[in-house]
């Protein structure tokens, strides 16, 4: 089977609709983060990639006077679990395969725990731990980072270079 790429999944609609909100600066460099840090927890980087690609797609937007109010925000965020459907409906949609699907999904899900009632420290799964990590290397103050801009073109250009990385670790294990 052919592998689904970033740049398969950056472009597909679902994608453009819900990673507007988030950014896309804040997607990409994320993915970007995932890789190297899957690479030194020995975890799958296709996974790891696709996952933080995804992992803010289910952000919605919380204007007050025309400007996004974060605390507010955060009171009724349940953006992992928005997230990690859309993710797991765009995946199943490009013809990812179902057990890579899932696991994108629940890395998603619990890439924070901001929403929950308890903690998730010490109960992630080692591509669950990268795809947090990566997250929080990127993030600023007040949801700063995702303000930050970038153009598809550019985001495009990095997913490539990504994919090309991803495929040369993939077809090492072959
Ligand atoms: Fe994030």
């Amino acid at each position: 089977m052919q592998r689904v790429t970033l740049v398969d999944v950056f472009k597909h609609r679902i994608t453009q609709k819900y990673l507007q909100r988030s950014g896309i600066h804040h997607a990409v460099t994320v993915a970007g983060h995932a890789f190297d840090l899957a690479l030194k927890a020995e975890v799958d980087p296709d996974l790891a990639t696709k996952a933080a690609l995804l992992h803010d797609m289910g952000h919605y937007e919380w204007y007050r006077d025309g400007k996004w109010d974060y605390e507010e925000y955060r009171k009724h965020d349940i953006h992992a679990i928005k997230g990690a459907e859309r993710a797991h409906k765009l995946l199943i949609r490009l013809g990812e395969d179902r057990l890579v699907a899932k696991e994108v999904s629940l890395a998603v899900l619990l890439h924070t725990d901001s929403y929950l009632p308890f903690e998730l420290e010490g109960k992630r799964t080692k591509l669950q731990e990268v795809v947090r990590k990566a997250d929080e290397i990127d993030e600023q103050p007040l949801g700063m980072h995702h303000y930050k801009k970038m153009d598809k073109s550019v985001a495009i250009q990095l997913l490539n270079e990504l994919d090309q990385k991803v495929e040369v670790i993939l077809d090492d294990q072959v």
